[in-house]
């Protein structure tokens, strides 16, 4: 039986320093606990300065050529910043809070929608089309005002490189910059970039291979290669190719084809373009091929803390100690990195759930993939009622409060210190178990203690295991071996 637990203040250290224990990602195929605390008061503190999340490789096409002043050969780093870091305007009101939650979760919807759709019969639809965007209500702000982006990192552009912001976004494969002259340019926090400015710009004809890669390329009137992308929820931009320089840290990276966007529309919050890191052969990572050996790591630094998560390049970014999950590959949707799940269990039970609900066809329907972009992870609707079920029968005695936006269980904690609740997990193939941190699935909503179950049914056969689960957890790909790794670090 789960039980809440009224602290008093002085006991806050001792609990303080339990819920830190408790953190820890437990990995392993048995013992764990099945009650952990939920630090209530910590976490309402943490939504006055709400922050929040990263990406995978692909086969050799080498297109960049990389050079390192530093004294890590294989192995760059970046910070990682939430955008709420670049956007916020710190008075934390409750409607602010609240107001900037709702259209967190509406770009999440949106964000959603937009996988499904690049998927075959857009992702094995069940037929449950609850989740749409009016079922926010009329008083959220438009997510067209927002960002897309939950992280960014800042990078050079060109020679001399120019500092941006790059919004990270493991889902999708392309690498771009607002560029002028700007037709349409929405606002950035620095200066768009201006090719005119940098010698190492080199336009892309559009009779080159590079080209050729590129989904709805084309060719202007200059024969120079133009391409053009539209995240399925309002934000879009098309543009030339070309081959700049791109410096991360004291890494420096000749040669990466990436889209010079003359018209602009989104989303990005103050970021200057997007840094695709999906498995397909155009992102990042996939440019850079053997070089880092398709290896990258990631941490999304967790709500409230003043820390900046970690982006980190190369063969040297894989930890040692992690638990490896192989990586599963959709030639359908070559951008996502699915991995195997074959099961949740709340407060150490496995729920019954069919293992067939998360396996990824040989069609390419259904699976599980680990994105960055989407903040709350889903599940196929028949998953995700028989866990939300299991996980409330073991809190009856927290009292509830009504749902809030895609999130149907929700609590009123408040007036609670800290609160015992059920461990949550993730099993995945292979045998591997991912405990998570409570505060990874019991979420605040607003700052006055209303928390909620921190998944939703994802209305089609597919499952993504979202930035929000992902939080604070090191999460590392080796494309060439086909692994995702966890642990064994939190951060
Ligand atoms: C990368 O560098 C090597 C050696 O410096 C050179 O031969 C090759 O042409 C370069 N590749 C590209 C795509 O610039
Ligand atoms: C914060 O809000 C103030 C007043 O509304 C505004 O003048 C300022 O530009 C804002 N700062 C940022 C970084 O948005
Ligand atoms: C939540 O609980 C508190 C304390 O028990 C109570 O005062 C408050 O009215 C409740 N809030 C809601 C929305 O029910």
């Amino acid at each position: 039986m789960a039980m809440s637990l009224a602290s008093p203040a002085p006991l806050l250290t001792i609990l303080l320093l339990l819920s830190l224990c408790s953190i820890g990602i437990a990995m392993a195929a048995a013992s764990y606990p099945d009650f952990q605390l939920l630090n209530v008061k910590q976490s309402l503190l943490e939504t006055k300065m709400f922050h929040p999340h990263p990406p995978k490789p692909s086969e050799s096409h080498q297109l960049s050529n990389v050079t390192q002043t530093g004294d890590h050969p294989q192995k760059w780093k970046l910070k990682l910043l939430h955008r709420d870091r670049l956007s916020s305007n710190a008075t934390s009101t409750f409607h602010h809070h609240r107001r900037r939650f709702l259209s967190r979760m509406e770009r999440d919807v949106k964000r959603v929608a937009a996988i499904l759709r690049r998927l075959p019969d857009g992702g094995n639809h069940e037929g449950d089309a609850s989740y749409e965007v009016k079922d926010f209500g009329s008083d959220v702000v438009s997510g067209m005002a927002q960002g897309s982006g939950e992280y960014f990192v800042r990078i050079g552009v060109g020679s001399p490189p120019r500092s941006q912001y790059m919004v990270i976004d493991s889902g999708s494969d392309i690498v771009w910059v607002q560029c002028q002259p700007c037709n349409q340019c929405y606002r950035q926090s620095d200066p768009v970039f201006n090719p005119a400015d940098s010698v190492s710009f080199a336009g892309v004809s559009c009779g080159s291979s590079v080209c050729e890669r590129i989904e709805n390329s084309g060719c202007n009137a200059g024969r120079s290669c133009r391409y053009e992308v539209s995240y399925g929820d309002g934000s879009y931009t098309k543009g030339t190719l070309a081959f700049e320089t791109l410096t991360f840290g004291r890494t420096v990276v000749k040669n990466v084809a990436i889209g010079c966007g003359h018209i602009n529309r989104g989303m990005f919050i103050g970021a200057a373009g997007l840094l695709g890191l999906g498995g397909g052969s155009m992102s990042l990572v996939g440019q850079l091929g053997g070089q880092t050996g398709g290896a990258f790591s990631y941490c999304l630094v967790s709500r409230g803390t003043d820390a900046s998560g970690s982006l980190v390049f190369g063969r040297g970014a894989m930890p040692v100690g992690a638990s490896w999950v192989p990586l599963l590959r959709n030639p359908r949707a070559p951008s996502f990195y699915y991995v195997g799940l074959s099961g949740l269990g709340v407060g150490g039970i496995q729920v019954p759930i069919s293992e067939d609900i998360f396996r990824l066809t040989e069609l390419g329907y259904g699976g599980v993939v680990m994105d960055t972009g989407t903040a709350v992870t889903r599940f196929p609707t028949s998953a995700y009622n028989a866990f939300r079920d299991a996980f409330v029968m073991q809190t009856t005695n927290l009292p509830r409060a009504s749902r809030v936006s895609i999130f149907d269980t929700c609590y009123n904690l408040s007036g609670f210190i800290s609160v015992r609740v059920p461990t949550v997990s993730f099993y995945f193939s292979g045998g591997p178990i991912l405990t998570l941190p409570a505060r990874n699935f019991l979420i605040p909503v607003d700052d006055i203690g209303t928390f909620c179950f921190a998944f939703a049914a994802s209305g089609s056969g597919l499952s993504i295991i979202g930035n929000i689960q992902q939080e604070g957890i090191q999460i590392s790909f080796d494309g060439a071996n086909g692994f995702v790794g966890f642990g064994p670090n939190v951060c």
